[in-house]
């Protein structure tokens, strides 16, 4: 999710490319660089942490070159560091360029060139590309929309791309593929940014480039090209009408414009992990672990993140034998948890910065256990102190709610138990959870057509201060997490209970008009579920039922069905419903939801 701005025309080229960068931050970042270039030179000047290290270091008045670009890098291969940091030069100081997107082959592509004698700055996938630019343009066609044209139809996964260079150095190439990237132009030249804000000051109309194009920017035209070459009809749109807007793609907030990324979330999370068929999680042949002797393996994390910890481990506990535990970090760090060189700790964490969870992995290393991280945020404390690394591909996550660092968190995990199980025991998936990996992105995408659906029953929590979830095996986590959803945005006093439990004593709570919210997706268990909500609509309950198409129900009011999918993958689609239900009865209730009370992003005290 990084930012990217770029212009050339007849003005110096340096005040929009910072103020786009500034205008980009909310995206999140650990880096940023500008390339400035003319007839002469190609300057090139980059730093890691924020836009003012690098303003500090830049001389604004001593660069009045009117052609350059700019980058805030969220970093995905690489942890952020000033060389890892964008933009990328060929080794002969005459090409750079900027990228946001995973490269998926670059493996391959930058063995390739090694091959070739390229030498390689950083650790980063970027740095293939402007290489592989340099080899095809000097060694090939001499001409760079066709060097171009031949690069990016070598290139696997999503990429926007900036590209200047001294060779044409009142031009800008960028090509797109899955991350965006829009144009705009006026009186004094051409634009290019990977988000409408920073382009909102300098012009009305903007042009957002479709899926494998390319552009050629000059200072009076802009030229648009498909991966095949051919010239591309160039639909110019108004351009939106606030920043503020603009930053959250139009949605009223940052939680509800997350929701609906998740698809993209899932499909970078899923990128490089499933192989012909088969779950790649190469990191786990890093961890000096004895499989056959692992005695215990606990997931720890706080929140949302635990939640997602209970659903894999209760879906890891019936792959293999060993006893598998999740546990809260703030309880496992006080608890003095049999730990020993013979025991797996996965710890979960968007932020990588949690202090409980901080602590944890600290006690779990002292006591020899091998760690495993699962976390979004690259560079984070947590990815250092882990033997071994996953990251959900999520974007930065700016909502205090976390949503779609969850939903990334059980496909990465459902990933991660699915290998710890083989290596165990020598498990193997049916083809049918791999189908159901492939095709999530685009089952969330229909789940979130239920949105209008949700939307009006969230109208049922009007006047309403209480709500319960029940569910019961699988269900039950993510009836925590809907019910934690609920709490943190709309105030609203929400428990999650087993649904066999009510009965034991919560059932007491059950009046006339109280909402519950009853998950019944798995099969096994499902008739017994339904009868513990029958026990409450017969206390004059609402009830809003989730289950799948194919569970028999009758007698209720509101039922929404998923499609039935292997079970630790089930809680991606019912928690979008979820998620959808907290936003819109925090709207109804006017609470501020991408900031509610009490709470912070990252809990980074105890
Ligand atoms: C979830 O919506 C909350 N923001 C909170 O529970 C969060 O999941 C928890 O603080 C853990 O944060 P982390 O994933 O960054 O470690």
């Amino acid at each position: 999710m990084c930012g990217i701005t770029g212009y050339t025309g007849r003005s110096v080229a340096l005040p929009f490319i910072m103020q786009g960068l500034e205008k980009l931050e909310y995206r999140g970042y650990d880096s940023a660089g500008v390339t400035l270039v003319d007839k002469s030179d190609l300057f090139t000047c980059k730093v890691s942490g924020r836009l003012d290290n690098l303003k500090a270091k830049l001389d604004e008045e001593a660069h009045q070159q009117t052609c350059g670009i700019g980058h805030t890098r969220w970093a995905t291969h690489g942890v952020p560091s000033q060389l890892n940091s964008h933009p990328h030069t060929n080794s002969s100081g005459t090409i750079s360029l900027v990228h946001n997107g995973i490269i998926e082959n670059y493996l391959s592509l930058k063995q390739e060139l090694l091959n070739k004698g390229y030498v390689f700055q950083s650790e980063t996938d970027t740095e293939i590309i402007v290489h592989l630019l340099d080899d095809v343009y000097y060694h090939e066609t001499g001409d760079m929309l066709q060097a171009l044209l031949k690069v990016v139809n070598r290139l696997k996964g999503s990429f926007a791309l900036c590209i200047v260079s001294k060779e044409f150095p009142d031009q800008i190439y960028v090509a797109k593929k899955e991350s965006p990237m829009i144009l705009g132009k006026n009186e004094t030249g051409t634009f290019c940014a990977s988000d409408a804000p920073a382009l909102l000051a300098y012009g009305d109309q903007i042009l957002p480039l479709k899926d494998k194009e390319v552009a050629i920017l000059s200072p009076d035209d802009i030229r648009v090209f498909n991966f095949k070459g051919e010239e591309m009809k160039q639909e110019w749109i108004a351009a939106p009408y606030n920043i503020q807007a603009a930053q959250k793609g139009g949605y009223d907030s940052f939680m509800l414009k997350e929701i609906h990324e998740q698809p993209r979330a899932i499909r970078e999370t899923l990128r490089g992990r499933i192989i012909n068929d088969e779950i790649e999680i190469n990191e786990l042949n890093e961890l000096d672990l004895d499989w056959k002797k692992t005695e215990r393996i606990y997931f720890v994390a706080c929140g949302t993140a635990y939640h997602a910890g209970i659903s894999a481990a209760k879906e890891l506990e019936k792959l293999t034998d060993v006893p598998v535990y999740a546990i809260p970090a703030s309880e496992f760090r006080y608890g003095d948890p049999y730990l020993n060189g013979r025991c797996l700790c996965i710890f979960i964490s968007q932020s990588g910065e949690t202090a409980d969870t901080i602590a944890a992995i600290k006690l779990a290393k002292q006591k020899q256990a091998s760690t495993v991280g699962v976390v979004n945020v690259l560079g984070s404390s947590l990815t250092r102190l882990s033997d071994v690394c996953l990251y959900t591909c999520a974007g930065p996550e700016i909502s205090v709610a976390s949503t779609k660092a969850y939903t990334t968190q059980i496909v990465l995990l459902s990933c991660l138990i699915i290998k710890i199980a083989e290596k165990i025991n020598g498990y193997k998936p049916d083809i049918q959870l791999i189908i159901d990996f492939k095709e999530l992105p685009e089952l969330v995408e229909k789940v979130l057509k239920h949105e209008s659906q949700v939307k009006e029953l969230s109208g049922l929590f009007k006047d309403k201060k209480d709500a319960y979830f029940i569910g019961r095996q699988h269900d039950y986590p993510v009836a925590l997490e809907g019910s934690l959803k609920l709490k943190e945005v709309s105030y609203v006093h929400a428990d999650a209970y087993y649904a066999g439990e009510l009965k034991h004593g919560p059932i007491a709570l059950i009046e006339d008009g109280t909402i519950v919210i009853a998950l019944a997706t798995q099969e096994k268990v499902a008739a017994k579920t339904i009868s513990n909500i029958q026990e409450t609509l017969a206390r004059g309950s609402k009830v809003i039922l989730i289950t799948t198409e194919s569970i028999e129900v009758d007698g209720f009011e509101y039922v929404i069905r998923l499609k039935e999918i292997s079970r630790c993958l089930m809680p991606v689609q019912i928690i979008v419903l979820l998620q959808l239900l907290a936003y819109y009865v925090a709207v109804i209730k006017g609470c501020d939801i991408d900031k509610p009370r009490n709470l912070a992003k990252s809990v980074t005290v105890e």
